[in-house]
C-alpha cells in the first residue's frame, strides 16, 4: 500500500473557489429560474485586445508550415518575450534582466510551485488575509506558517516586526483580497528586513497594472536591494485577461545566492531552472506570440482600456457601499473590493445571504484567511450591466 502524503488532511476539503462553484452550482439546480450574477472569482469578461489576438495567430500560422514550425521550446520561455517584458519593466523605471525571467502559464502555478525550493525547517511568514494558493501549497508539504495579521489596524497592509526572525515572506501587493497597495517606504522596511534576516520575499504582483497612483511600486524592484532578497511572480490574467489563455511570469534574479549547510553557494535562479526543466516544457509558442503583442507600448495601451472599464465597476460597486455606510477597502488601485459584512455577519453566512436574497456571488473573507471572517470580496471583473444590477440588488438588502 503507498504511504500517502497525509498532509492532504490538514487542507480544508476544498480549494476556496471549487467551494463557490459547487454552491452556486447547488443553488442555480434549485432555482433554474433566478438569474444569479457572478462577482465572485476574479475572472475577465472582456475579450483579449486584438493586438493579443494578432499576435496568436501568428503563432497558430507558424505551426503550418515546416520552415516557421515550432516544437519544444525553451522551457524558460522564448527570448522575444523575455526581451518584451524585460523592455516593459524599464519603461515603468524598473530594470530586469531578460534572462532572468522564466515565462509559466500562470502565477498560481508559480507561487503555489516555488515551495518545492524551501526546506521544511524554514520560518515562513503569510499574511492573513491573502491569496490561499500560498497557504495550501505549504501546508500539502507539511510546512508550518506563521501569519501575518493584516486587519483594518494596519490598513490590510502588516509590516515587519523587527524582533521576530523569518526565512521566506509572502507579499501581494496590490493585495489580493483587499485590494491594500504597500508604498515605497512599507515596500523599502520589508526589503531591509529581508536582507537582515537573510530572509527571501515572494512577491505577487498580479495586480499591478491596476495601481493608478504613479507613486505606489509596481514591482518589488523599484526598491533597492531587492534583487538580492526577493522572487517576483506576475500574470497575464488580469493585466490582459488571459484568465482562460494562461500565461505568466516569475522573475529570480541571478543575485539570490544562499549558502547550504554544506557550505556550497546555492543559486536561486539555477535551481528554478532545474526544476522548471526537469518539470514543465514551456508555455505554447502561440501564447507567448499573444503575450508578447500585449507587452508592447500598443498592446499594453489596449489592455488598459480593459482596465479602465473594470475600474469604472468597481466605482459603481465602491460607490453604493459608501452610500449605504459600509466600510471598505480597495477598488482603486485594485480590481476587488473588500467590506464588512453588514449586520457583523460572518463571510459564509452573508455569502448565503446575498446568494439567496440577491442572486449575487461574491467571495467571503474567511476563504483567505481567519482575519476576514467578518469580510467580502467583490470583484469588478463583471460586465458593467450585470455590476449595476447587482449593486441595485444589494442596495434593496440593506
Ligand atoms: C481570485 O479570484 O482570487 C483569483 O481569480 C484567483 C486566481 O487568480 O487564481
Amino acid at each position: 500500500m503507498p504511504k500517502l502524503n497525509e498532509h492532504y488532511q490538514d487542507l480544508k476539503e476544498s480549494y476556496l473557489f471549487t467551494e463557490i462553484a459547487h454552491r452556486v452550482a447547488a443553488y442555480t439546480a434549485a432555482n433554474p429560474d433566478k438569474k444569479v450574477i457572478r462577482l465572485g472569482i476574479g475572472d475577465v469578461t472582456l475579450p483579449l485586445g486584438n493586438l493579443a489576438i494578432e499576435g496568436l495567430h501568428e503563432g497558430v500560422d507558424a505551426m503550418a508550415s515546416a520552415e516557421t514550425f515550432k516544437g519544444y521550446g525553451p522551457e524558460q520561455g522564448y527570448d522575444f518575450l523575455r526581451e518584451a517584458i524585460s523592455a516593459y519593466y524599464a519603461r515603468n523605471g524598473v530594470s530586469v534582466d531578460a534572462s532572468d525571467i522564466f515565462i509559466s502559464d500562470g502565477a498560481k502555478s508559480d507561487t503555489g510551485n516555488i515551495s518545492e525550493l524551501f526546506d521544511r525547517d524554514n520560518v515562513i511568514l503569510i499574511p492573513d488575509p491573502v491569496y490561499p494558493v500560498y497557504v495550501d501549497s505549504n501546508v500539502m508539504s507539511g510546512k508550518q506558517i506563521t501569519y501575518l495579521a493584516g486587519n483594518a489596524g494596519n490598513g490590510f497592509l502588516p509590516l515587519p516586526d523587527p524582533s521576530v526572525h523569518a526565512d521566506i515572506i509572502y507579499l501581494c501587493s496590490p493585495n489580493n483580497p483587499t485590494g491594500a497597495v504597500y508604498n515605497r517606504e512599507q515596500l523599502t522596511a520589508w526589503v531591509n528586513y529581508a536582507l537582515a534576516n537573510e530572509a527571501v520575499i515572494l512577491f505577487d504582483s498580479a495586480y499591478e497594472a491596476f495601481i493608478t497612483e504613479p507613486d505606489l511600486p509596481r514591482s518589488i524592484y523599484a526598491i533597492e536591494g531587492a534583487k538580492q532578497c526577493a522572487i517576483e511572480f506576475c500574470s497575464l490574467s488580469k493585466t490582459a485577461g488571459f484568465t482562460g489563455t494562461r500565461c505568466g511570469y516569475t522573475i529570480v534574479p541571478k543575485e539570490l545566492v544562499f549558502t547550504a549547510s554544506n557550505g556550497a553557494e546555492l543559486s536561486l535562479h539555477n535551481m528554478w531552472n532545474r526544476r522548471q526543466c526537469t518539470k514543465f516544457n514551456g508555455t505554447s509558442y502561440i501564447v507567448q506570440k499573444g503575450a508578447a503583442a500585449v507587452f508592447t507600448e500598443e498592446g499594453m495601451k489596449q489592455c488598459h482600456e480593459n482596465i479602465r472599464y473594470y475600474q469604472e465597476n468597481a466605482r459603481i460597486i465602491a460607490d453604493t457601499l459608501a452610500k449605504k455606510g459600509i466600510r471598505f477597502y480597495g477598488g482603486v488601485n485594485s480590481p476587488y473590493i473588500w467590506f464588512e459584512c453588514p449586520n457583523q455577519m460572518e463571510s459564509w453566512e452573508f455569502f448565503d445571504y446575498l446568494l439567496n436574497h440577491a442572486q449575487v456571488v461574491g467571495t467571503p473573507g474567511a476563504g483567505f484567511g481567519e482575519n476576514g471572517k467578518n469580510f467580502f470580496r467583490l470583484t469588478s471583473f463583471g460586465n458593467h450591466e450585470n455590476t449595476i444590477e447587482a449593486m441595485q440588488r444589494f442596495e434593496k438588502l440593506f
